[in-house]
């Protein structure tokens, strides 16, 4: 055995078979926690996690089925083995199928089911692996600093415990950020659970955060473990946090402040180890002075923020977001779509995005199912929303210097994309390079500014 204390779950309604199992793997060194029917077996992987679940195939109630769902359901890195009595081959069968990792027909001898357990403990990593940029934050895609910046943020709050608040207009990648900051974490091979709080009614939602007690109140036939207890070791993502009811934020503030919490209707503290991302495109500074906010909830989740800007501030990004949902859209449609026109380009660099990222989406993919060539033009975006030529307008009480900085900012950029073009006589791949832009970016740049 190694240093590490690996965690068992032995579920079997025959108490000869748990003691058997607890005694031989305890005696190894193991941490061995036993179950005696389905159920409970299933509450314990909902609420610890465990290295490997040796589950007995049939027993009242839920079964060793049910058990293997659970596991891959609420904790996918569990191996799961199968015991399964003689002759029930094709059950075992179908186990594996649904996921499990190995399987043990009754008899066996001791040695052959620790021989199993060693296996499946030799193929799992010994430590966390290391931080790699994530697959999430890698389909966030932009060119813009701000983008950057919120990609080093991301890489740097990741590995924390600490809460997030995300803010930003709708449809500006919140989510996209939450998810990528649980993939940054070491938490990314335990559950990202989503709860849209916006949706639920404030029962409802207390019942779906904390979970219910069996008659807790009319309707609850069973017991209900809450999201919260479904995200431990994991991150919980509370979606419009702003509309959350007072008094549940109260409820809240107790899990984020001492990691516990009771179910509704029961008595028993539950401990928890979640890290809580939340989202919200509502200005919560205001909902604080109205008092439909709690301040020192605001400021226990605001431990660390990240500000999504609407996309019209930041259209840098624009031309590699194209880029990046016509290729997804191409691959979708089966169409080999390779750019927009130069007038659609320009159009929408001009254009407001009141939807923001989601809108550019949505437009694209319908304009690459429209499409007859290889290129998007004018036809086939949406009429109505061609009208919108004017630049937006500025937000009140921005100085009205910022047009000429505007002015002034593309002429420093222009120049500095000349100077780069004429050092490398005109190579624009390797200009683009040394500018640190992606081709079509400086492509686009060089039309704006009409170098050629
Ligand atoms: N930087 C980005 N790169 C790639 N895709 C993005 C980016 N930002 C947003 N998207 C895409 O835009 C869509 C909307 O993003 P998301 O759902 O994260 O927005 P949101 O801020 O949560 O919106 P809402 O407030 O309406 O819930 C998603 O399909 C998402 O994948
Ligand atoms: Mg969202």
């Amino acid at each position: 055995m190694t240093e590490k204390s690996y965690k068992i779950l032995v579920v079997d309604d025959e108490a000869g078979m748990r003691q058997l199992l607890e005694s031989a793997f305890r005696d190894r060194g193991f941490s061995v926690s036993t179950a005696s029917n389905g159920d409970a077996a299933i509450e314990l992987i909902q609420t610890q996690s465990f290295d490997i679940v040796i589950t007995d195939l049939r027993m009242p109630g839920r079964d060793g089925l049910g058990v293997l769902r659970a596991a891959r359901q609420f904790s996918p890195d569990t191996s799961v083995i199968i015991v399964t009595a003689y002759g029930s081959i094709e059950t075992a069968v179908e186990a594996m199928r649904l996921g499990a990792h190995d399987f043990i027909a009754k008899p066996f001898k001791l040695a052959e089911i620790e021989l199993k357990v060693d296996k499946i403990l030799k193929s799992k990593p010994e430590e966390e692996p290391s931080f790699s940029p994530s697959p999430v934050s890698r389909r966030i895609i932009g060119e813009s600093s701000h983008t950057k910046q919120v990609l080093r943020m991301i890489e740097k709050i990741g590995p924390s415990k600490s809460s997030v608040l995300i803010t930003g207009p709708s449809g500006t990648g919140k989510e996209l950020v939450a998810r990528a900051i649980h993939e940054c974490s070491p938490r990314r091979t335990k559950p990202f659970i989503a709860l849209n709080c916006a949706a639920l009614a404030p029962g409802v939602l207390e019942s779906e955060l904390f979970g219910h007690e069996r008659g807790a109140f009319t309707g609850a036939s069973a017991r209900r473990i809450g999201r919260f207890e479904r995200a431990h070791m994991g991150t919980l993502f509370l979606d419009e946090v702003g509309e959350i009811d007072p008094a549940i934020q109260t409820k809240l503030l107790r899990v984020l402040q001492e990691g516990e919490f009771e179910r509704v209707g029961g008595s028993e503290p539950i401990r928890v180890d979640v890290r809580v991302v939340a989202a919200t495109n509502r200005d919560l500074k205001e909902a604080i002075a109205e008092g439909r906010f709690r301040e020192d909830f605001f400021y226990r989740l605001n431990v660390f923020s990240i500000k999504l800007e609407p996309l019209r501030k930041r259209p840098d990004d624009i031309p590699a977001l194209v880029e990046h949902f016509l290729k997804k859209f191409s691959s979708e449609t089966g169409k080999r779509i390779v750019g927009v026109s130069d007038d659609v380009m320009s159009f929408f660099m001009r254009y407001p995005w009141p939807g923001n990222v989601r809108e550019l989406e949505n437009i694209l993919e319908r304009a690459a199912v429209l499409a007859e060539g290889d290129i998007i033009t004018m036809q086939e975006i949406p009429p109505d929303m061609a009208f919108v030529q004017e630049p937006p307008e500025e937000e009140p009480g921005q100085p009205p210097e910022t047009a000429s900085l505007i002015e002034r900012t593309d002429e420093l950029e222009s120049q500095m994309i000349y100077a780069a073009l004429e050092r490398f006589r005109w190579n624009k791949t390797k200009a683009a390079e040394h500018l640190g832009l992606k081709r079509t970016t400086l492509q686009y740049k060089i039309q704006k500014y009409g170098l050629e």
